[in-house]
């Protein structure tokens, strides 16, 4: 079997779908106001703690599950302890619930992008997003299938299950090929023209204004914890799946480096396009940075929109860049998150990956139509918070504690990938995911629940 299993061509295909699956609709609409909103300038010490002591080494531990028992993630931890295979198909599970609602966005961005060109919005964005665009019924309700959502919608699955069909190498490797450096440039340019704008400067003072005192804070640790797992796409079975992908002779210890570092780079860049951006919004209107900061969905499509509005020329053009690099960093990580459990499935009922392509993505996509009913944005709102206040950041912790205490398997992973990458791993790797990791994180959800309840 392991003769036939499909492989990434050349190591930089590899590269750019690990980083195409990382760089996404996290590091551009999530990372700036989760930043923002636990500490500015502050939040980058938990976010850089949690990045070397839980990212990395997660990314490692991942890498070399993958690339030493070949298989999707539940078939890889069913090889590595007879008692892990559901840990696996959790991981799946989350997935798979992911995959549902970041479709979605993706299609809002795909419409966006089109408005652009005629700055369709108006001069009210925000009563065009819930009013004309998604239609938003009054709470609790679902209230009907949108339309204009749905054809976006189609679009989006379409071409993710299309590059799904084509294989790894033919479809993965090709596509974030394309994607990524494309991504690179256009975003590149919405970053410079922002930061050249009348107020950026503001911006980018609000945005690192630290605020010490939230350091000691429990939820400002989880949300960078949480921040680096979704951005990583650690904790969710992809980094296994990709890396199953692997020629025998790769560097997983370099690769899991340039990885986690290219992301956190495009969410620095994405922070300071962001802010940059915003301050220029509060200087027109005369108000503070901190009155024009929004979080996820208005934000990204109510916000920018009358930014793009407010533009002092080439406006449409500014807006296609925007929605443009938001819909390319979306699907290549959709394609990662729905290849997850296509593989799952494929190798779990042995049927051919046209198949498991058609099947799973083919549920995923039934049940991303919750999200395109007029009661959709409560919907998405709810599991949204609860993926990332309770899922992502947990998912990640049972599976140091698993690996590390539960299946000791830290030794042999590490003479694996020991035995494949040019450095070696030193006694940290092994520190960081067996005790700083599960103490850190596991005190910090602790006290969170803790406070919560109180
Ligand atoms: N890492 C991607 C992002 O930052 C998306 C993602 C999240 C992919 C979770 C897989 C799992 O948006």
């Amino acid at each position: 079997m392991d003769q036939q299993r499909p492989m990434f061509g050349s190591r930089a295909g590899f590269i750019f779908a690990a980083v195409g699956s990382a760089i996404g609709l996290g590091n551009i609409w999530r990372f700036p106001a989760v930043a923002y909103e636990n500490g500015g300038g502050a939040f980058f010490l938990p976010y850089l703690f949690a990045l070397l002591t839980a990212g990395i080494p997660l990314l490692i531990l991942e890498f070399t599950i993958g690339h030493k028992y070949r298989g999707s993630s539940p078939l890889s931890f069913a090889r590595l302890n007879k008692n892990a295979e559901w840990l696996g198909w959790w991981q799946v599970a989350i997935s798979f619930v992911i995959a549902t609602y970041y479709s979605v966005i993706i299609a809002w961005a795909l419409s966006y992008t089109v408005f652009s060109f005629k700055l369709s919005w108006g001069n009210d964005p925000t009563n065009f997003l819930l009013t004309d665009y998604l239609q938003v019924a009054d709470a609790g309700a679902f209230g009907g299938l949108v339309p204009q959502i749905l054809v976006a919608l189609a679009v989006v699955w379409i071409v993710t299950l299309g590059v799904l069909v084509a294989g790894v190498k033919r479809g993965i490797e090709r596509a974030t090929k394309i994607m990524i450096p494309l991504l690179v440039f256009l975003f590149l340019i919405v970053v410079i023209r922002a930061l050249t704008l009348e107020g950026a400067m503001n911006g980018l003072n609000a945005f690192f204004k630290p605020e010490w005192s939230q350091l000691t804070n429990g939820k400002v640790w989880i949300a960078a914890y949480g921040q680096i797992f979704f951005s990583l796409s650690i904790g969710f079975a992809i980094m296994i799946t990709y890396s199953s992908y692997l020629p025998k002779k790769s560097d997983i210890t370099n690769n899991a480096f340039i990885t986690g570092f290219s992301n956190s780079a495009f969410e620095l860049l994405a922070g300071f396009g962001v802010f940059s951006a915003l301050g220029f919004m509060a200087m027109q209107q005369g108000v503070g940075v901190d009155e024009v900061v929004k979080s996820g969905v208005i934000l990204a499509f109510a916000v920018f929109p009358q930014i793009i509005n407010e533009f002092p020329f080439a406006n449409e053009l500014f807006g296609v860049l925007f929605f443009g690099s938001l819909v390319l960093a979306g699907f290549t990580s959709l394609i990662s998150i729905v290849e997850t459990f296509v593989a799952g499935v494929q190798e779990k009922f042995n049927v051919s990956r046209t198949k498991s392509v058609l099947i799973g993505g083919g549920v995923a996509s039934l049940v991303s139509l919750l999200y395109a009913t007029r009661g959709g944005l409560n919907f998405l709102d709810t599991v949204d918070y609860f993926i990332n206040n309770f899922g992502v950041a947990f998912a990640g912790l049972v599976e140091v504690i698993l690996i590390a205490w539960v299946f000791k398997q830290l030794d042999p992973l590490k003479s694996h990938a020991d035995a494949v990458s040019d450095i070696r791993l030193g006694a940290w790797w092994k520190i960081c995911l067996s005790i700083v990791t599960p103490i850190v994180l596991g005190y910090m959800m602790f006290d969170n629940i803790r406070q919560n309840i109180a």
